[in-house]
């Protein structure tokens, strides 16, 4: 089939690269010529695992353009994968949707196109777009909008960090549609990935117990409200966990061993389920804050993801404290962060929560220094306020330092040589902000270890 992604961040490239993989005709257009110079060379803007090898493999298939008119005209389906950010009242900016939906309606032609929405976008936005398409096209045309195209709606769930695997091998592909025209097209474009007959990707093997992939198919704003809801219920499971962690902190429990002891009854299952300073990232937090800006919108309040969002950002503030409990005084002191990126294996720094302690820290008179392996080059572009806190080694981040703070567990931190660092320190304490570390081996190593709730531990 003839596809269209509009916006090639990391929904809308993961999307086209995939789709080309499945061997359909796919042209990615995004309006920042950097990003579509960078994709024309076979280098992927964004860091996520397996995707320029992807790139390369799917070249055959796959054009990148700055221009709707090399893009939309012609297209089966068009995605739409531009960003939506939070505004400051909760609601999404739409703005980028707006223009995107006005881009494509100037130069929608051919028989039929779906005009899918990928981007997390507030219920009625199927609607909306509709509208937008319409006028667009008709402004363009000079005639009225009859059959040639219709809007669906396709909320993505991929992970960021694994977000190729879990397009090729999803849990479940959601589709609302009010036309069923469209739903077929959409059910012809995924055949290959719902009935898993494709030949996987080198690096990328089917999981063992990969089975056929459920369709949801449903009506517009169901799907949307799937992607919500679901994102806000991921969003809460951590957060729950880390209330009980402060609980479990408090009696003298091991708030892992709570995790696993409960993530094994199935209907609660383990996953989403580790302490921590909390989620990050562009999505819970903008999602969980349209969600209640829709319900409010209706006169409905909904206290549990409050509550999630509450707590989570609470997590963020616990390092402070807890850093003051043991340190007593925090001005003056040097704290090293281990990790920017909001989790492993992405570049991404959207609401980070290691970017937010740091603010906290230096907001009290701290000096921060701060160390990520993939993100750092990101992080000098995104806040060149913070960017002269970065350092280049990790000598220099336990250096003098009187606590050092693991932020983002990538694996390179985990299987550090722990011992080596352990001498430069002015105190050798570390807050495990993702409870990830061995407690006894890093006392034997000499450190005081302290987790975001209960004992301090040392030889
Ligand atoms: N990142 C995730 O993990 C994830 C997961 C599920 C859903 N989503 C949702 O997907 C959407 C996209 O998220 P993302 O993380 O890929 O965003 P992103 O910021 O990485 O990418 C958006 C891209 O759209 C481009 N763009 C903006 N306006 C444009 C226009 N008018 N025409 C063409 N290109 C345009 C931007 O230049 C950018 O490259 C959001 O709604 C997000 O909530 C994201």
């Amino acid at each position: 089939m003839k596809v269209c992604v509009v916006g090639t961040g990391y929904v809308g490239l993961t999307t086209g690269v995939s789709l080309a993989y499945l061997a359909h005709d796919v042209v990615c257009v995004d309006l920042d010529q950097a990003k579509i110079d960078m994709l024309r060379s076979g280098r992927s803007p964004i860091y996520e695992p397996h995707m320029e090898e992807l790139l390369a493999a799917a070249a055959a298939n796959l054009t990148f353009t700055t221009r709707y008119e090399d893009a939309v005209p012609g297209a089966d389906v068009v995605f739409v994968a531009v960003q939506t950010p939070s505004t400051d009242d909760g609601n999404p900016d739409l703005r980028f949707l707006r223009a995107a939906a006005e881009s494509v309606g100037r130069h929608l032609s051919g028989d039929f196109t779906v005009v899918v929405n990928k981007s997390t976008v507030p219920i009625g936005s199927g609607n909306w777009v509709d509208a937008i398409l319409r006028e667009s096209y008709e402004q363009h045309n000079s005639r009225r909008a009859d059959g040639e195209f219709s809007v669906a709606s396709n909320p993505e769930f991929l992970r960021e960090g694994a977000a190729i695997h879990d397009t090729f091998y999803p849990d479940r592909i959601v589709i609302g549609a009010d036309n069923r025209r469209a739903l077929d097209v959409l059910n012809q474009l995924y055949r290959s990935i719902l009935n898993q007959s494709f030949t996987p990707p080198s690096g990328l093997g089917r999981p063992d117990q990969m089975a056929a992939v459920p369709l949801v198919s449903t009506d517009l704003a169901s799907a949307e409200l799937i992607k919500y809801a679901a994102n806000a219920f991921l969003a809460l499971k951590i957060s729950y966990i880390n209330e009980i962690g402060q609980l479990a902190g408090r009696v003298g429990a091991d708030v892992r061993e709570v995790a696993r002891g409960i993530g094994l009854d199935s209907r609660i299952g383990s996953r989403f389920l580790q302490p921590g300073i909390g989620w990050g990232g562009s999505c819970f937090g903008k999602d969980t804050a349209a969600l209640l800006a829709t319900a409010a919108e209706y006169k409905y309040d909904m206290p549990i993801v409050n509550a999630a969002r509450e707590v989570n950002q609470r997590q963020r503030t616990l390092v402070v404290n807890r850093l003051l409990d043991e340190l007593r005084i925090v001005k003056g002191r040097k704290f090293g962060i281990l990790g920017l990126a909001f989790k492993p294996n992405t570049d991404d720094l959207r609401d980070s929560p290691a970017i937010q302690i740091a603010e906290l820290l230096e907001a009290r008179g701290a000096r921060v220094k701060l160390h990520d392996p993939v993100a750092a080059d990101r992080f000098r572009r995104e806040r060149p306020e913070l960017a002269a806190n970065l350092v280049n080694s990790l000598e220099e981040v336990f250096d003098d330092s009187d606590a050092v703070v693991l932020a983002t567990e990538w694996p390179q931190y985990l299987e550090l040589d722990w011992g080596k660092f352990v001498g430069l320190m002015r105190n050798p304490l570390v807050l495990d902000g993702r409870y990830s570390l061995d407690s006894e081996r890093m006392a034997k190593l000499g450190f005081r270890y302290i987790a975001l709730a209960g004992p301090a531990i040392s030889a």
